[in-house]
């Protein structure tokens, strides 16, 4: 990109600290079909997988470069047979292993395996409460074996944390959704509402909650945190669309995490495959370059980049002028500020969007596109 010239990566050789994480999104193939999924639209141009030496690699070079965690993710890891030799690069590189799972393919023999691996810590996502609910959201009948999965996590001794992200269609049931949290004892709740990338960008209408559906929402968990203190930990995320500022998104661009996509891109977050900016490819580059002086993690690093009213704002440094992604998916401009900041004069573009699941006939249940209705595989 021509505003990234060599000064620039220069200097961010020179002061960038290392990632803290690396997120290997292992595939992007799952069994779900959630509609809020943030992969890629275009998933068939992901089947080029790295292999097991070099997702290997890319793992020792993340810890040689001072990386403390490393989170397998994708789609849906358990579908890489390699998973276990994969954590057990990552355990004996010194890395806090993390398995972001749907659950599906958890078998009793797969987590025997994945213990002996060193894996440290699972979370299960769960769509809701309920089978009819949670199956519809999740595209395919699964609750069942989520809940199993859950408790196997529980009986091999990994603390657990489910992920439950929020939209117009769930939101109404945190209370239940915590009940089942506190039947299966886990650790760590995180209710996220839904980030609009990928499938969720294209689902935002089924998707974003209505302002009445927050108010209430805000009260349930209040409370629950209170009562649930010390026992299970919350960690509630409103979706920013309704925020007045936007979030630091990642931590700041190529700041703190690294994420690399099944076929080797290195990105600073999940959705800057959408991005005008050259890809930085492990089968191509090293990740000690790829992070410090690839145009990819330079681009939006610090303030430099900033164009009013970022540029002249007393928070630009707070939240780095928000989100990259989202600044480009809907303007068409990554440079700019982050439309949903009150600032922004791309707000409007916002509070449409707010107003629309305001509107008193938009029905709580719109139809979702599950993510695998595109999919060419
Ligand atoms: Fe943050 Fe930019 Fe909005 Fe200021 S104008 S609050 S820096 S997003
Ligand atoms: Fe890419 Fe926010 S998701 S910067």
């Amino acid at each position: 990109m021509s505003e990234i010239d060599g000064d620039a990566a220069e200097r961010s050789s020179t002061t960038v600290e290392g990632p803290l994480g690396l997120l290997a999104e292992l595939t992007y193939r799952c069994p779900l079909a959630c509609a809020y999924c943030s992969n890629p639209i275009e998933l068939a141009a992901y089947r080029d997988e790295l292999d097991t030496a070099e997702w290997q690699r890319v793992i020792t070079e993340a810890a040689e470069l001072g990386a403390l965690q490393c989170h397998l993710s994708g789609g849906e890891p358990l579908l890489r047979r390699d998973l276990a030799d994969l954590v057990r690069t990552a355990a004996e590189q010194g890395l806090y292993t993390n398995l972001v799972t749907s659950a599906l393919g958890f078998t009793a023999k797969r987590a025997a395996e994945l213990h002996d691996a060193g894996l440290d810590h699972v979370q299960v996502s769960l769509q809701a409460d309920e089978p009819a609910l949670s199956d519809r959201i999740a595209g395919l009948p699964s609750f069942a074996r989520k809940i199993d999965a859950a408790r196997r996590v529980r009986e091999l001794g990994w603390p657990l944390t489910l992920n439950v992200v929020l939209h117009r269609q769930n939101i109404d049931r945190i209370p239940e959704i915590l009940a089942a949290a506190e039947e299966l004892e886990a650790d760590r709740i995180e209710l996220a509402n839904t980030q609009y990338y990928g499938w969720a960008a294209l689902n935002r209408a089924a998707l974003l909650p209505s302002r009445e559906q927050l108010a209430e929402a805000e009260v349930v968990v209040r409370e629950a945190k209170e009562r649930l203190r010390g026992r299970m930990e919350i960690i509630y995320v409103i979706p920013d669309y309704y925020a007045t500022y936007p979030k630091p998104c990642m931590g700041g661009w190529g700041a703190r995490q690294l994420v690399v996509v099944p076929t080797g891109d290195a990105l600073p977050c999940l959705a800057a495959h959408g991005l005008p900016l050259p890809s930085a490819n492990v089968r191509e580059h090293d990740l000690a370059w790829i992070w410090r002086d690839s145009p990819m993690f330079s681009a939006y690093r610090g303030t430099d980049w900033m164009q009013d009213p970022c540029r002249s704002c007393d928070r630009r440094e707070v939240d780095l002028g928000g989100c990259r992604c989202q600044a480009f998916a809907l303007t068409g401009d990554a440079t700019r500020t982050d439309p949903v900041c009150h600032l922004s004069p791309d707000h409007g573009i916002v509070e449409a969007a707010v107003a629309e699941a305001n509107e008193e006939r938009t029905p709580v249940d719109l139809p979702l596109v599950p993510r695998r209705e595109r999919q060419r595989n």
